[in-house]
């Protein structure tokens, strides 16, 4: 495992009147991947953002889209997700047919993404093991996903060393709900090399530092 973590910022917390100034914001004080949360309605009760405003993100992103699909169905729109300019594809465990999971996978890389998959706090971990030899991420996720500023569930963070364990090497592991300065180090410690946060990133006076406490 790299010891370089990978921050995510959370669009979900920024201006959706000023993304690109809110994207140009985290690009220019240390963030290394842009998260997109997109989000149907079905798979939680939220809805956010699609495909047209992934393809308008990509003029003028710099850095790769972290896209994190909170939907149904996810195998329908890789390929539109991916045409967009998706650089990270990220789906839910829970949305998807286990038989399909590798299908998908192997879609998402070669339509030249990395390929992700997520839990949900309530799913055990142990259902990812035959499947992680097919992924370049696995998504923890330390919150119920649909909305941000919601507080970190610590039970989640403890599923991380059994993912680290049984991941290859180069497997990125990342959290998304509730990281903050402190909560971050909780997730890195247990093998966490990626990290998405949203209102603690957007909210703050300083987003510069607030990056490098996450990285710190
Ligand atoms: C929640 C999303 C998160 C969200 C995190 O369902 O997946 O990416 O933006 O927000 P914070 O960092 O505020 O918990
Ligand atoms: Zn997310």
């Amino acid at each position: 495992m790299s010891n370089e973590i990978i921050i995510s910022p959370s669009i979900l917390s920024a201006d959706f009147a000023n993304l690109e100034r809110d994207i140009k914001l985290v690009e220019d004080n240390g963030a290394d991947w842009i998260h997109v949360d997109v989000m149907d309605g079905h798979f939680v009760p939220n809805i956010t953002i699609g495909i047209p405003v992934v393809k308008s993100l990509k003029r003028f992103a710099r850095k790769p889209l972290d896209v994190h699909l909170m939907i149904e169905n996810p195998e329908k729109y890789i390929e539109d997700f991916a045409a967009s300019g998706a650089d990270i594809i990220t789906f839910h465990f829970e949305a998807v047919k286990e038989e399909n999971i590798e299908e998908i996978c192997n879609k998402i890389k070669y339509l030249g993404c990395k390929a992700g998959i997520s839990i949900k706090p309530k799913t055990n971990q142990k259902v990812l093991i035959p499947y992680l030899k097919f992924v370049d991420m696995v998504l923890v996720m330390t919150v119920e996903p649909g909305f941000g500023g919601q507080e970190f569930m610590h039970y989640c963070a403890q599923k991380i060393p059994e993912i680290r364990q049984y991941g290859k090497e180069n497997l990125i592991v990342q959290v998304d709900g509730g990281i903050n300065d402190i909560t971050s180090k909780i997730c890195v410690s247990l093998g966490a090399n990626s990290l998405v946060a949203g209102s603690y990133i957007y909210k703050s006076k300083d987003v510069k530092k607030a990056i490098e406490s996450l990285r710190a």
